[in-house]
């Protein structure tokens, strides 16, 4: 299986972030992970459609949109239009989850779906076969920066599992805390696409890319 990585810009510098993505992505990068916050879903705020779209003039990589929003019905357009290649919205979120993956996918975006840490894995299973990816959160979402919770790793194993069993083609990815050294036991749990935020843009960005494919390719 082929692990991916995708940079979570939230700990790029938000003044310099087509440097910073073209450096990660230049260092093997696959994906670029966009944090989508307003403030009311979370308690944080970052940046909205129009950053994507100007991100999307930045680079050719996959834009990983997750969004942390109350009303993604209000906004889901936009973020299309904006160039994303895969929208995430989060199963706490208001509205119809399914009728939104199912509007994502009609515009020829990736459709995904997230669970917060305190979600069962099994709210994700009757989605799954309208998802391209599927998002477990391994912090409670609003900041970068945060301790992976162990709880989750048996999470990951189970909508492995399911996938698996089905055989869906959909991606698993992780989102929280992941570092060098926890990594390879993410991975091992059936993760294979990891958001790394303060651990790729902490320090030497292109360095830091490369060790996370090295622990990929160990694995
Ligand atoms: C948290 C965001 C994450 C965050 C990850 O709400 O969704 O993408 O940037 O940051 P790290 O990797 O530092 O935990
Ligand atoms: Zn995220």
């Amino acid at each position: 299986m082929e692990i991916k990585l995708s940079p979570s810009i939230l700990s790029a510098d938000f003044a310099n972030l087509a440097r910073d993505i073209k450096i990660a992505t230049d260092a093997g990068a696959e994906y670029v992970h966009v944090d989508v916050m307003d403030g009311h879903f979370v308690p944080n705020i970052t940046i909205g459609a129009p950053v994507v779209k100007s991100l999307r003039k930045a680079t050719d990589k996959v834009l990983d949109v997750h969004l942390m929003i109350s009303d993604p019905d209000q906004y889901l357009d936009d973020f299309i239009k904006a160039g994303s290649d895969i929208i995430t919205v989060h199963y706490e979120s208001n509205g119809d989850t399914l009728e939104q993956l199912k509007k994502i996918r009609a515009a020829g975006v990736k459709a995904a779906c997230v669970i917060k840490p305190k979600t069962p894995a099994e709210a994700l299973f009757p989605l799954l076969p309208y998802c391209d990816m599927v998002l477990i959160m391994t912090v409670e979402p609003g900041f970068g920066g945060q301790g992976f919770i162990p709880e989750c790793m048996d999470k990951i194993k189970a909508v492995r599992a399911e996938i698996q069993k089905h055989g869906y083609q959909c991606e698993l990815e992780i989102d929280g805390g992941a570092k060098l050294n926890n990594t390879a036991d993410i991975v091992a749990a059936g993760a294979d696409v990891i958001v790394a935020g303060s651990a790729v843009f902490g320090g030497d960005i292109a360095d830091n890319v490369k060790k996370f494919h090295e622990v990929f390719e160990e694995g």
